[in-house]
């Protein structure tokens, strides 16, 4: 080979590999793969696309199925992936290869390798195993508890700061205790600045989720200051330096439940009284955007005030009186009815008789007047007359 061939070889090679780093598309990672570092915490991995020279900037760009993508120019990425959000679906990852440039340059990225990470228990879900969940967090100390629905296969609880890259050891929640068809057990950790990833663990499977910073409800205490009603609270024990928004459900006179979010600082919250009314209250708590999530349930129900009539006299005209009148009525109809013989005896109709007089139509006097005399037709013998002849007589006075 001549060198002029030789250097023809060689540029023939460079443009073919500057055209691949250039092409229309790059190609994408190879070797996809993935691997649980611990219960929630997955680790994707990948090789750099085959053929590409050395010299050919690339990262990789990874979206978490209907999450926000991620850039990367190393060959793996660890992700939190909890049950409570995929269920026993997993998660589902699309990993590119793109050119690293600035942002205005094109990225040329590459067609899409998919993988799904399954995790590698059965899962179950929370509602499946346990209600009531609830994590509540005190001055001292953090407590979790629930009521298992199965009680012969209560649950085992174990945390850590979430976090992908926490190398923290999963710690086990402590001093396990039941208290009826209550089991409870607490952390050690008492911050509410970091996100707590939860491990749960049945015989019917297992689960991972993410724990809420909640707090016992704080107590709502209604008084009365003129035309208005003062709300406060208890300040919660931890989040002192927060701000904290009440979120107020609250029934007037049984009307509609109407909610308004109160923003405070531990100062009281004033509302228009109608003094006729009763009202149920029920608050829940949580923190502004400027603090850790923290959050409470909504409270036992506070009530204050009582149902009154709006107007006693009104009252009575419209209920009382109405009544009494129907009583009266009901009575009198039946002395009415009792004593008809007598209040009002039946009493011929003398127009009637009169009319008969005047008429001298018998059937009919008959008729209306019943109870009057009717005489009996007396047997009268019919009177006969016999023909005596003129000289009998004659013979007689002779
Ligand atoms: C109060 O705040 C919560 C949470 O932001 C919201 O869901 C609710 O609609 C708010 N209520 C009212 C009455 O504004």
């Amino acid at each position: 080979m001549t060198l002029t061939v030789q250097v023809f070889a060689f540029l023939t090679c460079i443009t073919v590999m500057v055209s691949y780093c250039e092409a229309d598309r790059l190609p994408p990672p190879t070797g996809l793969s993935y691997k649980w570092l611990d219960p929630f915490t997955v680790n994707l991995f990948w090789l750099r696309p085959t053929g590409l020279p050395d010299d050919c900037e690339i990262e990789y760009q990874v979206q978490r199925e209907k999450g926000k993508s991620q850039q990367t120019v190393h060959g793996n990425i660890n992700y939190l992936c909890l049950t409570e959000d995929v269920g026993s679906a997993g998660c589902t990852f699309n990993v590119h290869t793109v050119k690293k440039c600035n942002m205005t340059c094109d990225r040329n990225m590459s067609t899409p390798v998919t993988i799904t990470a399954h995790s590698p228990y059965k899962v179950v879900h929370r509602d499946e195993v346990v209600k009531n969940f609830k994590c509540l967090t005190y001055a001292n100390k953090m407590e979790c508890s629930w009521i298992p629905l199965d009680p012969s296969d209560d649950l085992t609880l174990s945390y850590r700061i979430c976090g992908v890259t926490f190398q923290d050891p999963i710690k086990s929640c402590n001093k396990l205790h039941h208290d009826g068809e209550k089991s409870g057990c607490y952390l050690n950790d008492n911050t509410y600045t970091e996100d707590i990833c939860m491990i749960g663990k049945t015989k019917a499977g297992q689960m991972t989720f993410k724990r809420l910073y909640e707090i016992p409800s704080p107590k709502l205490n209604v008084t009365e200051e003129g035309n208005q009603l003062k709300l406060s609270w208890t300040s919660p024990e931890i989040g002192k330096i927060c701000v904290w928004i009440y979120e107020v459900c609250y029934k007037q006179c049984g009307n509609p439940i109407v909610c308004r979010n109160f923003t405070t600082r531990g100062e009281p919250m004033r509302m228009a009284y109608d003094k006729r009314c009763r009202y149920e209250f029920q608050s829940k708590a949580r923190t502004d955007i400027y603090c850790p999530k923290i959050q409470s349930d909504f409270d036992t129900i506070v009530y204050y005030g009582t149902d009154e009539p709006p107007d006693g006299t009104l009252i009575e005209v419209a209920i009382v009186i109405p009544i009494i009148l129907f009583i009266c009525i009901i009575l009198s109809c039946y002395c009415f009815r009792r004593h008809r013989a007598i209040i009002c005896p039946i009493i011929p109709d003398p127009s009637a008789i009169f009319k008969e007089m005047i008429m001298n139509g018998n059937k009919e006097l008959k008729t209306t007047t019943g109870s009057l005399y009717t005489p009996m037709p007396e047997h009268i013998d019919p009177c006969r007359i016999t023909l005596v002849p003129e000289n009998i007589v004659l013979k007689q006075n002779s």
